[in-house]
């Protein structure tokens, strides 16, 4: 009787969500601990065939009470190593895959773009997964927020990457991901507010990135990256905080750096400027000033030489101001005692000369603010 119901079912329900995928999800499952190699904490031992209900008492598993389909898969800092057993792809009612903070190695199987409800995908810190970004990551029609960082993938951002229109958060940092930007990245990212490509092999963005109507925090540190091959960046409609540390950018500031659009802390938590450790060159440009609602400017350890511009008192927003480890000449212009805000300066080892302005915020920075500078005098320094 009992079996001749399940044919029954099977039969008017074809193999869909009644009785034959909630199932069909645990079978998954199983393969997917099939191929983890080690589980030094028994971090999987519940799920097992002696508790044949995934549903119930798996470890990070969690399913919808309704369809008893599996909606959540949460493994973080399970200390597991092996792969990720291209099973994943068949639990099609997934939202949330959390696999963070393991060992697991090897490819990331293609079938995980099938997931068109997954809103997460954590794959972060594993230090271990290699190969390409699926060139059908793009099927993830739901995907809020991707995390991959400190991994070892290669290759390029897929192309189809710019499908990801409900996309949020994409952190995609410390890895080995190389070439340029493709030109399809910018297509549906509407909703992008986060990008980390930090700690890569990018060499360039698309010139126009405009559709990127919502990014506002932008880390592209630590790339291999040159004024030229990022003037994109000036085409972004919204910007809180960019981050250029250590990408290589030689020669001067280019024009268009000064018509960044860095909004104020209204929309952002800070509004920062960061290009420290590269090889910029020449002066830095009195249209900096341009950019004023700029709360964190670093320009430390570059090759500026020149005047520190006096239009930078206009900058009103500014909180910390990094100009260290570079070539500065002249004298500190008075106009940056109307820096209100500032609580942060540094000019050390520059060929900064003269005295160095009194009161307002400069009477709160310490001497080793100017240190290495031996024509500079005045408070803090000894006087002139
Ligand atoms: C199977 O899982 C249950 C918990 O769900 C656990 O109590 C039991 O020890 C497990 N059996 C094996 C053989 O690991
Ligand atoms: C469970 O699935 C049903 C049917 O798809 C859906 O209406 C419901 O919102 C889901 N519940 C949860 C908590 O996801
Ligand atoms: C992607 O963008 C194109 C062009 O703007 C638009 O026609 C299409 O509907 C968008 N697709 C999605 C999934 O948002
Ligand atoms: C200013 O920069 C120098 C050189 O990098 C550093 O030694 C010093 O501690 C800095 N001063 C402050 C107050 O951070």
């Amino acid at each position: 009787m009992a079996l001749f119901l399940v044919l029954v079912l099977l039969c008017f329900t074809g193999i869909s969500d009644v009785v034959a995928k909630p199932a069909l999800d645990c079978a998954a499952l199983l393969l997917l601990k099939s191929s983890i190699t080690n589980d030094p904490i028994g971090f999987l031992t519940s799920w097992n065939k002696t508790n044949v209900n995934c549903c119930r008492g798996w470890k990070g598993v969690r399913c919808n009470k309704t369809t008893s389909r599996v909606i959540h898969l949460m493994l973080s800092n399970g200390q597991l190593s092996g792969t990720l057993h291209e099973s994943v792809g068949s639990l099609s009612s997934l939202e949330k895959l959390d696999l963070s903070y393991n060992h697991l190695t090897g490819a990331i199987p293609s079938t995980v773009t099938k997931l068109s409800r997954l809103r997460l995908l954590d794959l972060a810190y594993n230090y271990g997964f290699q190969g390409s970004i699926p060139s059908s990551i793009g099927g993830l029609s739901s995907l809020k927020r991707i995390r991959l960082q400190s991994n070892k993938l290669t290759g390029s951002v897929p192309s189809s990457f710019g499908l990801l229109s409900s996309l949020v958060y994409a952190e995609l940092d410390d890895n080995s991901l190389a070439g340029q930007i493709p030109n399809a990245f910018t297509r549906n990212l509407s909703n992008l507010a986060l990008l980390d490509l930090a700690k890569n092999k990018l060499t360039g963005l698309p010139l126009n990135l405009r559709r990127l109507a919502r990014l506002g925090i932008l880390y592209l540190s630590s790339n291999p990256l040159t004024f030229d091959t990022i003037q994109g960046l000036s085409t972004l409609p919204f910007l809180g905080e960019l981050h250029l540390d250590n990408c290589g950018l030689q020669g001067p500031i280019p024009p268009w750096l000064a018509t960044l659009k860095l909004r104020d802390s209204d929309d952002f938590l800070t509004s920062m400027l960061s290009l420290s450790s590269n090889s910029i060159s020449g002066p830095i440009p009195r249209t900096i000033s341009s950019l004023s609602s700029v709360e964190i400017l670093r320009l430390s350890s570059n090759k500026f030489s020149g005047a520190i511009p006096s239009s930078m008192g206009s900058m009103l927003s500014l909180k910390q101001l990094s100009l260290e480890n570079n070539q500065l000449s002249g004298e500190i212009p008075g106009s940056l005692v109307n820096l209100d805000l500032l609580r942060w300066f540094n000019v050390s080892n520059n060929k900064l000369s003269g005295q160095i302005p009194q009161g307002g915020a400069f009477s709160t920075f310490d001497a080793s603010c100017f240190a290495g500078n031996p024509g500079l005098c005045g408070k803090p320094l000894p006087s002139c």
